[in-house]
């Protein structure tokens, strides 16, 4: 790692220990937390970001964060950046220590971007649908289940990405109970239907992702038609091309579902990560 910023704008040597072992985001997972991509010094979609970790501490019922505090410890990460020209910046934000004073612990960090993430938008990725065990009917039914919140209770996710590891792939698409998709796990999925792209909906229990919003706006300044809306497992099948959509990743697209070989859609990749570049 190379930068680390507390929320209170302290710059800290990455080596020394800064948390508590009794926080809460550590023993319980209970906390919030949002990755930026920035590129050459700028971060990508900070208003929207920020916006989601408000849903998102908000979900979580966590005292609102500090706007001000927030943009302060994102810019001094930014400033204290000797790293390369793209950088992953993840912000931190937790119910802090148990039995403390309820003060959230908040802290941001710029880090390189994987190699896996690297080679995967070169690439592209094999996915594999896999059941997420919820229908979307429960999502305003129970939200003590944060379904759509950015909590750091990561750990489904990450089992998910290792399943599909262990069978050869490198991607899930979760898909409901009701046969509806979802996302992954750490990204949105992006349909491709002639000149139409699609998306699924916040409604469903599942991130608004900032990267495929920024797609679809320029998308939608080139005359493409864009869609939010529930898909289900066939019109993914069906469909001519599909694009996993994240921060870090921005547009990686899929080249074989469920162990089936895709139609080869480089051209297609590179006019969609063309169009989101344009965004900046
Ligand atoms: C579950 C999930 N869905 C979607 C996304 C994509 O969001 P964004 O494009 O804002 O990075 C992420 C990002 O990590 C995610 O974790």
């Amino acid at each position: 790692m190379r930068v680390l910023v507390m929320l209170d704008g302290t710059v800290v040597d990455p080596g020394t220990p800064v948390i508590r072992v009794d926080d809460l985001g550590i023993t319980r997972g209970d906390g919030v937390f949002e990755t930026i991509l920035v590129v050459d010094g700028k971060p990508r979609e900070l208003g929207p970001h920020l916006d989601r970790l408000d849903r998102s501490a908000a979900m979580l019922q966590l005292p609102p964060p500090s706007r001000p505090d927030w943009e302060h410890c994102v810019q001094a990460v930014l400033d204290n950046w000797r790293g390369g020209a793209e950088m992953a910046l993840k912000m931190i934000y937790t119910r802090g220590p148990e039995f403390g004073d309820g003060t959230p612990t908040g802290y941001a960090m710029g880090l390189e971007i994987g190699e896996k993430v690297l080679r995967a938008r070169q690439t592209g990725v094999a996915a594999i649908t896999l059941d997420r065990g919820y229908d979307p009917e429960i999502v305003s039914r129970a939200p003590w289940l944060l379904l759509g919140a950015k909590s750091l209770s990561y750990a489904v996710n990450m089992a998910a990405t290792r399943h599909a590891e262990s069978v050869g792939a490198s991607e899930v698409i979760f898909i409901a109970a009701d046969g509806s998709v979802l996302e992954g796990p750490t990204s949105s999925v992006v349909l491709v239907n002639g000149r139409t792209l699609r998306t699924t909906p916040p409604s469903s229990g599942i991130l608004k992702g900032t990267t495929q919003g920024a797609l679809f706006r320029a998308a939608e300044r080139a005359g493409w038609v864009t869609k939010v809306e529930p898909v289900t497992l066939a019109e993914l099948r069906e469909a001519d091309a599909l694009f996993m959509a994240s921060s870090v990743r921005k547009i990686t697209r899929v080249h074989t579902l469920d162990g089936t070989a895709l139609a080869d859609t480089t051209d297609l990749r590179e006019e969609l990560n063309a169009l989101y570049e344009s965004e900046y």
